[in-house]
């Protein structure tokens, strides 16, 4: 008798030692969230990469330069897993420059015209990096930061907390900012990424997350042939600078309209440059609601996107032109499109789209989930 519970104890005392350490198991298959050290930053910070698996085998890798989704693997209707995020290989080549792969953007995604607004009757000027424009945060906005981590589990999901503090002045904004953007994996097969922040003054901000995806696969060719919809009815024409004119025009009739089903590549070459605009969500009442939909028919991945965001910026990856060697592939036009869902473009200038102020004694929320399933 006495044996047996010691060997009962000492099986427990084992299975504490080596079992829980960062693997989880709940019910038949095995969660878990696994960290790596992914390198150095130039200022000799250290870079993690946590690897998020839930009980079905889909897997997240985020690494906290940047908050950056390096990979995402999801299964087709074979159940064969591919890798559907473009991203690089090693922390050296994000650092050497990339545009934007997998990166959490902040303090505010997409242009800032002429790196210039006005608040409270102040005006301030931000780092300009996209011509005479400001862009995603400036010279070294959010995806440059190191974040810290924390991990996060529950008995459906695995995650990670990611934590930090934008100083009053950073890139020209006004505010100590702080930030926490959580990604959380699900059993359900979602990708949530969860936004808050708060300010000590006035300030603007729009986070979003700037992954390129290709439900075929991250190295399978171009994603003309993903069909996309888009819930939305309108969307805001840009100026040369791709500034946002101020109108916000119907789709009806013109190749900007995916409010059904449609290939991307369908009509993708009346469109000046590719897509590259953002479109305004029918609901925008910060609920939670479906924004797009895309499915590759020959994989039979689906990616479902819905958001309490007002707008999000569709972009057929214009700019990628063979100099980025990805994850064992090099990324073409084309490669991969974004959906950031996100508040419209130089809304800071442009009293008539909806606020991006956040006020001392406020919080900014943004939830955006990304659901996986197959057809
Ligand atoms: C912008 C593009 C830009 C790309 C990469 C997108 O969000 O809309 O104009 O080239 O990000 O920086």
């Amino acid at each position: 008798m006495r044996t047996t519970y010691l060997l009962i104890l000492l099986a427990v005392a084992i299975l504490l030692m080596f079992g829980c350490k960062e693997t989880t198991a709940y019910g038949e298959k095995k969660m878990s969230i696994q960290k790596q050290d992914f390198g150095k930053t130039s200022e000799a910070e250290t870079v993690d990469l946590y690897t998020l698996t839930n009980a079905n085998g889909l897997q997240a890798e985020i690494m906290t330069y940047g908050g950056i989704a390096r990979s995402l693997q999801v299964p087709d209707r074979d159940g064969n897993f591919a890798d559907i995020v473009l991203g690089h290989e090693t922390l050296d080549e994000y650092i050497k420059g990339h545009p934007y792969f997998g990166a959490t953007i902040g303090r505010y995604g997409n242009r800032i015209a002429k790196g210039k607004f006005t608040l409270n009757d102040v005006e301030y000027t931000l780092a300009t990096n996209n011509g005479e424009n400001h862009l995603h945060g400036g010279i070294k906005g959010f995806d440059k930061a190191v974040w810290n981590a924390e991990q996060m589990q529950t008995e459906t999901s695995v995650g990670l907390k990611l934590t930090y503090r934008s100083c009053d002045g950073e890139e020209g904004y006004p505010g100590n900012l702080s930030c926490i953007v959580s990604y959380t994996l699900t059993n359900d097969n979602e990708l949530k990424i969860s936004y808050e922040a708060e300010t000590d003054k006035a300030t603007v901000i729009n986070l979003t997350n700037h992954s390129y995806f290709n439900l075929a696969g991250h190295d399978s060719g171009d994603i003309l042939g993903n069909e996309l919809m888009l819930n939305a009815d309108h969307f805001t024409p840009v100026d040369e600078g791709l500034i946002p004119t101020g109108e916000i025009k119907s789709v009806k009739g013109t190749p900007m309209d995916f409010t059904t089903a449609t290939p991307i590549g369908s009509r993708i070459a009346q469109v000046k440059g590719g897509y590259d605009h953002n479109y305004v969500l029918n609901s925008s009442d910060g609920s939670l609601a479906l924004a797009a939909s895309v499915y590759e028919p020959k994989s039979g991945r689906v990616m479902e996107i819905s958001t309490t965001q007002p707008g999000v910026q569709f972009y057929t990856g214009n700019f990628l032109d063979g100099s980025n060697k990805g994850k064992g592939t090099v990324y073409n036009k084309h490669s991969g499109f974004c959906l950031e869902t996100q508040h419209f473009p130089d809304s800071p200038n442009k009293p008539q789209f909806p606020s991006v102020v956040l006020k001392p004694g406020e919080k900014y929320t943004h939830l955006t989930v990304h659901k996986f399933s197959v057809r």
